[in-house]
């Protein structure tokens, strides 16, 4: 069976993300294999001086670290040990500001890390090493950014599929745009959403 790695970021009282990830649970059924990760309770590290000194000497330097250096960096290391040990990944958040909650860029940025999640080659190139991981985004938002020129005002998706891809990571969005634009449908937009939820987990080859 394979292990999802179940990320959320649903602070909110009644949150209609949390409302996306109920739905993934209830169409994926058996849940032994779902390591949970709320980042409101857990939230990743900031990359402060201690942790970016220490990730540069380490993954850019080729440096052995110090115990106060190794320590520094230990939260950092278990997530991205996290995601290495995961199949799947499904990450559920909120659009903040038009773009993912700072919670989860925190997240992200504790993963890209060189020569764990991506490599550089010899010939300068990027690669990324997470091959046959694959992740689903689930995203709410107020506005509608289904078309222009709103759509291009979505900076959320495209920068976590752009941060998943970079290290490898197919993925896969479902949104649920215009939850406050269309205050009186938002309750269809949920639905609209969870069905296809619903679809893509049951539809094997996607997942
Ligand atoms: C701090 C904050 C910033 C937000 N920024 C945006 C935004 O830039 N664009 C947008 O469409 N909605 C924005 N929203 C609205 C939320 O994305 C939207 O209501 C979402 O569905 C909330 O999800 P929840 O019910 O899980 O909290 C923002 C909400 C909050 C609390």
């Amino acid at each position: 069976m394979k292990k999802i790695l179940l990320v959320s970021y649903t602070p909110r009282i009644d949150s209609n993300t949390q409302k996306l990830v109920d739905a993934y649970l209830q169409a994926t059924g058996d849940t032994s294999q779902i390591t949970p990760l709320d980042l409101v309770k857990e939230p990743a590290p900031l990359l402060l001086d201690d942790h970016v000194n220490a990730l540069l000497k380490r993954n850019y330097m080729g440096m052995a670290l110090t115990d106060a250096e190794s320590k520094s960096i230990q939260k950092i290391d278990a997530l991205l040990q996290q995601l290495l040990d995961t199949d799947r990944i499904v990450i559920a958040f909120p659009m903040y500001n038009f773009s993912v909650p700072a919670t989860v860029k925190a997240w992200i940025d504790t993963l890209v890390q060189n020569g764990k999640t991506f490599k550089i080659t010899d010939d300068g190139a990027y690669e990324g090493l997470c091959h046959g991981k694959k992740a689903l985004i689930l995203m709410t938002t107020g506005g509608d950014y289904s078309e222009e020129p709103m759509k291009s005002m979505d900076y959320a998706v495209p920068l976590i599929q752009s941060c998943f891809g970079f290290m490898g990571i197919e993925s896969h969005a479902i949104t649920a745009y215009g939850l406050n634009q269309y205050m009186d449908r938002a309750d269809d937009i949920v639905h609209d959403a969870q069905q296809e939820i619903a679809r893509y987990v049951s539809d094997s080859s996607s997942w």
